[in-house]
C-alpha cells in the first residue's frame, strides 16, 4: 500500500537540453539520492528551442522540485523564470533551477564548478592570461568565474560567431576584466602565448574534432576542456602530448552537480558517490 505522505515526499528533478542523451547528470544525481537513501528521482528531457517555454510551463504544472538546463537553453531560459540569483544575473545564464514556494529561481553552479578544479590545483591567478574558446552559456559562466578572482591579466574570447564573442567580451570588461576578441583561426596561431586555454565550445563533444592541434599548444600552458564526453578529448590528448597541464570537463561537471544538489536538498552532496557513478559510465583517466 502506498501512503500519501510517502508519495508527497518523493521529489522529481530533471535536465532539459538538446542534445541531452549524452548527459551524465541523471546517473550522477540518482547515485547521490541512492547513497543518502532518498527516494527522489532525476530524469532527462530532450527539449528543442521552440518548445522551451511550453516545457518550462509543463515542469511548473507537474510541480517539479528542480531542474538543470543545458545546451542550448542556458541563456534563453532566464526569461521564463520568476527570479534569478545575483551570480546568474551577472553571467546572464542559468544552469540550475530550484522550485522555492512554487516559484522558479535560477542559479548558475557552472561558475563555482569551473573555478573549483583550478583552485584544487593551486593555480595562481596573478598575471594569468586566458584564451577562451566559445561565447555560449558556459563561456558566460567562465567569464563570471574569472572576474570573481583577483589577478587575471587579460582575456581573449574566440568564437565562431563574432557578434557573440564581441558581446561576451564587453560583458567581461563590465565585470572588471581586460578583454578583447579574436577569430578562431587567429586564436589558434597565438594560443601558445596563453597561460590558460579554455574550450567552452561543443567542439569535441562525442567526436574526434579539436579546437587546437598539438602544434598550437605550449607545454607551459594549462588546457581546460569543458567537454566531458569523451573524458579524454582530442584537445586534452593534444595538450598532454605537449606536456601541458590538463583539466578534465568531468571535474567541473562533478562540482557544478554537487552545488546543484546542495541548493535543491540543503544537504551536503555525496561527492564520492556522484564521482563513482560517472566512472561507472566511463573509465577514470590515469
Ligand atoms: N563540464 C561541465 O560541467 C560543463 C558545463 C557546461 C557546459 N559544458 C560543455 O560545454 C560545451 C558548451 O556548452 P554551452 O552550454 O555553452 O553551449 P551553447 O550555449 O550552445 O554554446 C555552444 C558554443 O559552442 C560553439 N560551437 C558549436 N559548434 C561549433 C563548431 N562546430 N565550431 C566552433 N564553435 C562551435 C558555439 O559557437 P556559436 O556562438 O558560433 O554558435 C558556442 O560558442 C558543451 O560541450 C557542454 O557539454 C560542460
Amino acid at each position: 500500500m502506498i501512503h500519501t505522505t510517502e508519495v508527497e515526499e518523493m521529489r522529481t528533478y530533471c535536465i532539459i537540453g538538446d542534445p541531452v542523451s549524452h548527459s551524465l547528470s541523471p546517473a550522477m544525481h540518482n547515485a547521490a539520492f541512492k547513497s543518502l537513501s532518498m527516494d527522489d528521482v532525476y530524469i532527462a528531457y530532450k527539449v528543442s528551442s521552440h518548445e522551451l517555454e511550453s516545457s518550462v510551463e509543463s515542469l511548473r504544472s507537474v510541480k517539479i522540485s528542480g531542474f538543470n538546463v543545458t545546451i542550448p537553453h542556458k541563456i534563453a531560459v532566464l526569461q521564463y523564470l520568476d527570479e534569478v540569483d545575483l551570480l546568474s544575473r551577472k553571467a546572464g545564464a542559468v544552469n540550475t533551477v530550484a522550485t522555492i514556494d512554487g516559484r522558479f529561481k535560477g542559479f548558475n553552479t557552472d561558475i563555482q564548478g569551473f573555478l573549483q578544479p583550478l583552485l584544487n590545483r593551486g593555480i595562481d591567478f596573478r598575471g594569468l592570461s586566458v584564451l577562451l574558446f566559445g561565447a555560449g552559456g558556459s563561456a558566460r559562466a567562465v567569464v563570471a568565474s574569472l572576474s570573481s578572482v583577483t589577478g587575471v591579466s587579460k582575456l581573449v574570447v574566440a568564437n565562431r560567431t563574432y557578434n557573440k564573442s564581441s558581446e561576451l567580451s564587453k560583458q567581461a570588461e563590465l565585470q572588471g576584466l581586460t578583454s578583447s576578441v579574436s577569430m578562431i583561426e587567429e586564436a589558434k596561431v597565438m594560443a601558445k602565448r596563453f597561460d590558460l586555454i579554455v574550450n567552452a565550445t561543443s567542439v569535441g563533444l562525442q567526436s574526434n574534432e579539436t579546437i587546437l592541434d598539438s602544434e598550437d599548444i605550449d607545454g607551459g600552458s594549462t588546457v581546460y576542456d569543458l567537454v566531458y564526453r569523451p573524458v579524454m578529448t582530442k584537445l586534452l590528448e593534444n595538450a598532454r602530448e605537449k606536456g601541458a597541464r590538463i583539466i578534465y570537463g568531468y571535474e567541473m561537471l562533478l562540482e557544478q552537480g554537487a552545488q546543484a544538489f546542495e541548493i535543491w536538498t540543503g544537504l551536503k552532496a555525496p561527492i564520492l558517490a556522484m564521482k563513482k557513478a560517472l566512472f561507472g559510465v566511463f573509465q577514470e583517466p590515469k
